[in-house]
């Protein structure tokens, strides 16, 4: 039989990985209340009519990378559903959010979410199948205050904060707006004319989205396209007087807060239902999935799936190229002491296993982290399993369970004590050595 494998672009994460996996999320948790925000969690699978509306039918997410069935109907007068797994999470958070009228609160609501997506693209360092996201959503009515600058600004500000804390160096924000949904109309015909008379002399995949969809040629990596791309249109001259004014306020709050960016023109992000901010941080030790996050602001996007007015602005970040870029600063986490355990116990002879888990149980609720051996073990087994896992080993045989006198030895100082039962939490309570 072939032996059996985690499917292509997905994987298995272990110890001692998941351990930063760990750190990054209560990071992101505890830097999120600080902000006010709260957890949502939504479905895996959604309808797939709902990222079709929302993310785009006609972008490369929605088009070719959506994992979908036709899910089967339980009665013969029931119609087949199509079902999506979820490619990314705003979508379905702005579903909930209409789903429950969180509206009707006349409140901003602040949500935040930890979970797997899942793209069908081609796997490579940094790009998966299932991929992990933090993300978070700020939405609300318009007199909530959704719209204000001041909320996109606050949103960078605490990117910013979040990014320090986890210890990432060396990371860029890229910032741009893509104005309204006619704003961002105009500039394609723009772009479009522009395109015609340069296009024969782009890459082949230029040529064909000057085409199909021009705003994509502006994430071309070809350095024959640069200067070309750069002597196009720029979007910025396409916005609104609102827009205008909108950017300018969310810049100045960042300057205020002194959060340091880019403007980079080019970034139009491959999502439908972005309006006005948009952003990524990147970070150079990636390579050519350099983003380490994107988001933007989405204003339209609950009338868009048949909700009332909501704008809002969010992000996600990738928590695999997050991992892979502490991973290159600081190395995975040590498994040693990740696993000092306060006492290792080691039962001699199978018929001590029995009062060895009692004993285990009673040490582990009042709070110490135990490793039980096995009585089939020989000692020298144990006492290397306990020197491995733990800084001292118990052991309990027929005398000490008679006696109630427990032999303890602590590694670090390689001496060996006998200790009253009742007396032996508090001792495997202390520091090594002491
Ligand atoms: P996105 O730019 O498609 O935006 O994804 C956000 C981040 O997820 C990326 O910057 C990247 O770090 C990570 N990511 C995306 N695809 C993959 C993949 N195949 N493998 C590994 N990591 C990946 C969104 O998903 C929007 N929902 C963000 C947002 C929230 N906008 C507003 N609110």
């Amino acid at each position: 039989m072939t032996t059996l494998k985690a499917v292509r672009g997905t994987r298995d994460l272990l110890p001692p990985e998941t351990v930063l996996w760990n750190r990054i999320e209560e990071t992101a948790r505890r830097v999120f209340a600080r902000y006010n925000f709260g957890e949502i969690r939504t479905p895996i699978f959604e309808d797939t009519f709902l990222f079709a509306r929302s993310v785009g039918e006609e972008t490369d997410i929605v088009s070719k990378e959506m994992y979908t069935w036709e899910d089967r109907a339980r009665a013969q007068s029931e119609k087949t559903q199509s079902l999506t797994l979820r490619p990314e999470n705003t979508a379905g958070v702005v579903r909930a959010y209409i789903e429950h009228k969180l509206g009707e609160t006349g409140q901003l609501q602040k949500l935040y979410y930890i979970g797997p997506q899942f793209r069908r693209e081609r796997p490579q360092k940094g790009r998966y199948r299932q991929f992990f996201q933090i993300g978070a959503e700020v939405i609300g009515p318009p007199s909530s205050g959704s719209e204000s600058p001041l909320r996109d600004a606050e949103v960078l500000e605490m990117l910013a904060t979040l990014l320090d804390e986890l210890g990432i160096t060396g990371w860029t924000l890229h910032l741009n707006s893509v104005g309204s949904a006619a704003d961002r109309a105009r500039y394609n015909e723009a772009l479009r004319a522009a395109l015609v008379p340069v296009a024969p002399r782009m890459c082949a995949d230029c040529q064909r989205r000057a085409v199909t969809n021009p705003l994509r040629v502006l994430d071309c990596k070809v350095p024959e396209d640069q200067p070309i791309i750069e002597s196009l249109p720029r979007i910025a001259d396409s916005l609104d007087q609102d827009s205008v004014f909108h950017f300018a306020a969310v810049t100045a709050a960042l300057d205020a807060a002194g959060v340091p960016y880019t403007r980079n023109h080019r970034l139009v992000r491959g999502l439908d239902y972005y309006t006005r901010t948009t952003f990524e941080f990147t970070h150079g030790g990636l390579g050519a999935q350099n983003a380490l996050l994107g988001g933007g602001r989405y204003d339209g996007l609950s009338e868009a799936i048949g909700g009332p007015k909501a704008p809002g602005i969010g992000f996600a970040l990738g928590l695999d190229r997050l991992v892979l870029t502490l991973q290159a600063q600081e190395g995975n986490p040590d498994s040693a002491a990740q696993q000092a355990m306060d006492a290792y116990i080691a039962p001699l002879g199978e018929t001590v296993n029995a009062a060895a888990l009692a004993l285990a149980r009673e040490l582990r609720r009042g709070g110490l982290s135990v490793e039980l051996g096995d009585g089939s073990f020989r000692i020298k087994k144990s006492f290397e399993a306990a020197n491995r896992t733990a800084r001292r080993i118990v052991i309990l045989g027929e005398d000490e369970l008679q006696s109630g006198i427990l032999t303890v030895k602590d590694f670090s100082t390689g001496i060996q004590t006998k200790v009253p039962r009742a007396e032996l939490a508090a001792l495997l309570a202390r520091p090594a050595g002491e």
